[in-house]
């Protein structure tokens, strides 16, 4: 990345569309304290990650931020139940607890009926569901979602996004979203184009 300014406000959904290669996927790990960056600054509610140590980025991954990556990335040995619990039970929360909130969002996505089956016991559009439900069950202030629906058709992409985008705004997280797809980003309060490197606000300047 050369030049990428970037900020995301409380609840605010933003998609960043760009070739194949144009570093999409490296702002977004950027972004989300996975990769760190070479120059310039990555801050979250004003603490830059800089200032941060390992375990402290680590803490706010885990307990902050949600993921949502193009084939769901679910464990197999878990139930669909157990894999959308994670994030809760990775924060601390006891299994009931956890384990009742994750039904909840699940119901809302409509796929509660879901529960108990592992995930290779799923469709496509369904581990995507629940995905969406993992990333969002710890109610983060930020998803991050690298092409969430690009393993799907264009139906269920379209079904999965919406469903997801407004589960997320129901509950205030923000969305950063990546993808190749401009009727994906076209569902965006703002888009923003990544071209070898370099990121350029569309539409309205921030
Ligand atoms: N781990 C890595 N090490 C070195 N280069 C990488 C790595 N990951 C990606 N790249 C390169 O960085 C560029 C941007 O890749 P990426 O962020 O994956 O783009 P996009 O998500 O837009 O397809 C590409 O040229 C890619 O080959
Ligand atoms: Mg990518």
């Amino acid at each position: 990345m050369r030049d990428a300014h970037l900020s995301l406000a409380r609840g605010e959904v933003v998609a960043i569309t760009g070739a194949s290669g144009s570093g999409k996927s490296s702002l977004l790990y950027c972004l989300a304290g996975v990769l760190p960056v070479a120059r310039g600054q990555v801050r979250f509610e004003g603490r830059a990650f800089g200032d941060l140590g390992d375990e402290e980025i680590s803490t706010l991954r885990r307990e902050r931020f949600g993921f949502v990556f193009q084939y769901g990335e679910l464990l197999p040995e878990l139930t669909i139940e157990e894999n959308t619990a994670l994030p809760l039970r990775l924060a601390g929360v006891r299994k009931r607890p956890a384990l009742k909130a994750a039904a909840e969002v699940l119901d809302r996505l409509g796929i509660a009926e879901l529960r108990e089956r592992r995930p290779s016991q799923v469709s496509g559009g369904q581990s995507q569901r629940v995905a969406v439900a993992r990333a969002l069950v710890h109610r983060p202030a930020v998803v991050f979602a690298d092409e969430p629906t690009g393993s799907l058709d264009s139906a269920n992409a379209d079904a999965v996004l919406k469903e997801f985008l407004s589960l997320a705004r129901s509950q205030g997280t923000a969305v950063l979203l990546v993808t190749h797809d401009q009727t994906v980003a076209a569902q965006a309060d703002r888009r923003c184009t990544m071209a070898d490197g370099v990121l350029t606000l569309k539409g309205a300047a921030e």
